[in-house]
């Protein structure tokens, strides 16, 4: 099997990990300082974000240059030597790759502000003429998914107004032409530089957004598709919802298909099972099975369950539709509960104990599934988003709604380690955004007791390695009869789930024989053949073989 198929793979967004350097950001050699935290968790893999050279206007997924390291995190040194730590405790590497966009600091972009219209320089980006008078109105009306228009325009060399670039994202994120064949040499070099350098895959960033069509038409709502892009719905029709996200002019254009059949050949030809993962929102979701055919990419994010309430129903019917979709076309399932974009699970799932509570229960549901699991950094301690106050907001999100969408900031507050060293030894001075002062018990140091979040993480990460090793290899799941509250099923002879998605603890008389191997609650029981499922928990039953 690949190893990917049933991997645990853990997000390290490097900004806010550890850092070792003393200037308030995480950096590459804090990663490797912690390699062996991340070994005693229990996961295959760490998928790092962005650590190349950028102005960091996004958080690094604005390069500037993807082969070089930016010295904010560290060398390039620093990079061969945790990719090398890294594989002598086991642990596979995978890194960025942001092929929609350069940042306008990019070489390239700064030819192109000196080149005239029409030359290849520009040609590399989406640069056009206005329209109207002067060619002062943006070449479409299409809107950045941050906020605010997605056209930018330039002062040429005689120092008037000039073309329009687009920019689907932030103003210093130029979207890239991928009919330019440059382009697409270029991001073969960096697969290259990287798979060379010995990483084992690519996560890459907005996989369906590459090829746009449709350049100069209008859109109908351009603003409402934008909010519905950035999952700010809550006043949204859910019909019109569907209707604006099942037709997005820049997303998911057939040409995608072929620059990922070429990038595949290019992991082929490397030892070692190289691997990608799609970061693609498409709609309806079933179309996201087409970046994961076989000559394709390998994986694709499921993002189902990073919007799914605590609820029964929906996530079973999340759970077949992407057991059915990815079953289509021979690829592995993946769940993704949190990432750096994303509100953090504890919050999402109302906060305090009881969010705390679910996020336990969710975790052991998504970790009893088959397939890879994707998790990210301080989910396994169940932190919830931290309260910033505006001036110390950082995300472009943020600026570019004028305040309105507060942004990605609260999930990207760095990890308490230890509350007996000072910024919970995270780093020496201020951190780049401000650490709750109430963290102590959520920090690492702090989690050792059996009852807590990361205990719990680690003990069914280890057990899901176990029973990886014991369950069929088949990604089927057989559901069992329960109340409509609570979730169940089994996977193969030797595992059941039960989850309690209601607010009451359930008597429930089960058929087979087996035992609780892990409850996310310890009040679960199991007597004479009577499971006690409490309320908001999630038990595993069966046998494991060590
Ligand atoms: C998705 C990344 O995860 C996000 O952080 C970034 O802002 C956008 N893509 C643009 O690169």
């Amino acid at each position: 099997m690949d190893w990917w198929s049933n991997s645990s793979i853990y997000q390290v967004y490097p900004r806010s990990f550890q850092d070792t350097n003393g200037d308030g950001e995480g950096d590459l050699v804090g990663v490797i300082s912690r390699l062996s935290y991340l070994k005693s968790l229990g996961i295959d893999a760490i998928w790092l974000s962005p650590f190349y050279l950028s102005p960091n206007n996004d958080g690094g997924y604005d390069v500037q240059d993807p082969r070089t390291v930016d010295p904010r995190f560290g060398s390039m040194e620093d990079a061969v030597n945790l990719i090398k730590a890294a594989h002598r405790s086991d642990l596979r590497i995978i890194v960025d790759l942001v092929p929609n966009h350069f940042s306008t600091e990019h070489q390239w972009f700064k030819a192109a502000l000196k080149s005239l219209p029409g030359s290849l320089e520009r040609s590399r980006f989406h640069f056009y003429d206005g329209k109207g008078e002067g060619g002062a109105i943006p070449p479409n009306n299409w809107c950045s998914i941050f906020g605010g228009p997605a056209w930018s325009r330039v002062i040429e060399a005689d120092g008037k107004p000039g073309q329009w670039y687009l920019h689907l994202f932030d103003s210093t994120q130029a979207d890239l032409n991928w009919e330019n064949n440059e382009v697409k040499e270029d991001f073969e070099k960096t697969l290259r530089f990287w798979l060379d350098k010995g990483v084992d895959g690519f996560r890459i960033d907005v996989a369906q957004g590459l090829v746009k069509e449709e350049i100069f038409k209008d859109h109908r709502d351009p603003e409402g598709l934008t909010r519905a892009l950035r999952l700010d719905v809550s006043d949204m029709d859910r019909f019109e919802r569907e209707s604006l996200l099942a037709d997005v002019p820049f997303f998911d254009n057939e040409g995608v298909h072929e620059i990922y059949r070429s990038w595949r050949k290019i992991l082929d030809s490397y030892s070692g099972q190289r691997m990608s993962v799609a970061e693609a929102w498409v709609h309806p979701s079933s179309r996201a099975m087409r970046y994961v055919r076989s000559d394709e990419l390998h994986q694709i994010f499921n993002f189902d369950f990073l919007i799914a309430p605590w609820d029964a129903e929906f996530l079973v019917s999340a759970i077949n539709k992407t057991l059915s979709e990815v079953g289509q076309v021979g690829a592995s399932p993946t769940w993704v509960l949190s990432n750096h974009d994303s509100p953090r699970l504890v919050s999402r799932l109302g906060g305090g104990e009881l969010g705390r509570q679910r996020a336990k229960a969710m975790a052991l549901l998504t970790h009893g599934l088959p397939g890879g699991i994707y998790i990210y950094q301080g989910e396994e301690l169940g932190l919830e988003d931290g309260q910033l106050e505006d001036k110390d907001r950082q995300d472009p999100v943020f600026f570019r709604t004028k305040g309105v969408d507060k942004g990605r900031d609260g999930a990207r507050i760095p990890i308490p380690w230890s509350s007996q060293l000072s910024n919970y030894g995270f780093t020496t001075t201020k951190p780049w955004l401000p650490i709750p002062s109430d963290w102590q018990d959520h920090c690492v140091e702090a989690q050792v007791d059996g009852d807590s979040h990361l205990a719990l993480y680690r003990r069914s990460l280890h057990m899901r390695k176990l029973l990886s090793r014991q369950l069929p290899t088949s990604n089927e799941i057989t559901w069992i009869d329960t109340p409509k509250e609570v979730l169940a099923f089994s996977r193969g002879d030797d595992f059941l789930l039960y989850a309690n998605t209601g607010g009451e603890s359930l008597e429930l008389k089960l058929k087979s024989d087996s035992q609780i191997i892990l409850a996310s609650s310890a009040q679960a029981q199991l007597t004479s053949g009577t499971l006690t499922l409490p309320a908001e928990s999630t038990v595993w039953l069966g046998k494991i073989t060590k």
